[in-house]
């Protein structure tokens, strides 16, 4: 019998949690708290699955199948029998300790709980539960069907048994996975984008080099597919200074200060791509 997989939240990444893995044979089931949100993360993953198929990568008939095998709900007790859960809901803890807490209550002993948190201490998600040697960081990338990349975390009290059960997971939808083995806040990636993304937006403020420079000198210098400024401008100045921000205050680090500059760019909406201006203009 196929494996059942609960994905709470039905935004980009858990729509692309569900995808991957309907794809792998997992039954799906997704859940948001709107029909209207679920409608879109459908929507969304049905384009995705018709673009594979008319570039000749997934077979049609496959792709009808892994549709069928995804079933989305407001309930969040349809999650009751699943085998594994990631949760991928708003990047807000106290939304994801109720929710962890309610799983808690409703799902099997041997569960995994797994959150695609890009930084919340997974620790401070499983302390929500009685069961906080099952809870794991799953931090999967977008866009998920097509990023490599999945980051395991060990929260404080994470079972080796629940990270080989995450692994196999992660590695049965096709990903490759890094594990973090001490649960600190950005965990790898996090940090290792913030830590570059700081250190850029200050040279540029500080008018060493120009934005395009920067960015060039990490393609060019270290083969980076995108440069930091580019990729902060793509992911959201708001989101990176966030993510920066939590980070600083977790580890009082200096080099995770962000930058004065940075937080009067996203006081001023200049957010990146989706406001038309950040490092670059659009
Ligand atoms: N966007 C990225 O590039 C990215 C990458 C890695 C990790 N993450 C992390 O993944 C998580 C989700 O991010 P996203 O970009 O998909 O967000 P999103 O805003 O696209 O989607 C979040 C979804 O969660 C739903 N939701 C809110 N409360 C809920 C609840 N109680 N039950 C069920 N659904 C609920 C919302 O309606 C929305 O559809 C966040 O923790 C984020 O930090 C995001």
């Amino acid at each position: 019998m196929a494996k059942k997989l609960a994905v709470i939240g039905a935004g980009l990444m858990g729509s692309g949690i569900a995808q991957v893995s309907a794809q792998a044979g997992w039954d799906v089931v997704l859940r948001d708290v709107t029909d209207e949100a679920l409608r879109r993360g459908t929507d969304g993953i049905r384009a995705s699955y018709d673009k594979f198929v008319s570039k000749g990568k997934l077979a049609a008939d496959e792709a009808e199948r892994a549709l069928g095998r995804i079933i989305t709900t407001t309930d969040l007790d349809a999650a009751a029998d699943a085998d594994v859960v990631v949760e991928a809901v708003f990047e807000k803890i106290e939304v994801k300790r109720e929710i962890f807490a309610t799983l808690d209550e409703l799902v099997k002993d041997d569960t995994v709980l797994a959150s695609n948190t890009s930084a919340i201490p997974i620790t401070k998600i499983a302390a929500a539960t009685r069961r906080p040697e099952r809870v794991v960081g799953t931090h999967f990338f977008s866009p998920v069907p097509m990023m490599g990349l999945c980051e395991l975390v060990r929260g404080h009290k994470t079972s080796d048994e629940t990270l080989a059960a995450a692994r196999e997971f992660a590695e049965g939808v096709g990903k490759t996975c890094i594990v973090v083995n001490r649960d600190v806040a950005g965990f790898v990636t996090t940090r290792l984008i913030s830590a570059l993304v700081v250190e850029a937006a200050k040279l540029y403020e500080s008018g060493v080099a120009t934005a395009e420079d920067i960015d060039t000198a990490c393609k060019l210098g270290f083969g980076h597919a995108m440069g930091p400024l580019a990729t902060a401008d793509l992911t959201g100045v708001d989101i990176l200074l966030h993510a920066t921000d939590n980070i600083y205050t977790e580890s009082q680090d200096e080099k995770f200060a962000p930058p004065e500059s940075m937080r009067r760019m996203v006081d001023a909406g200049d957010i990146g791509r989706k406001s038309g201006e950040g490092f670059y203009r659009y």
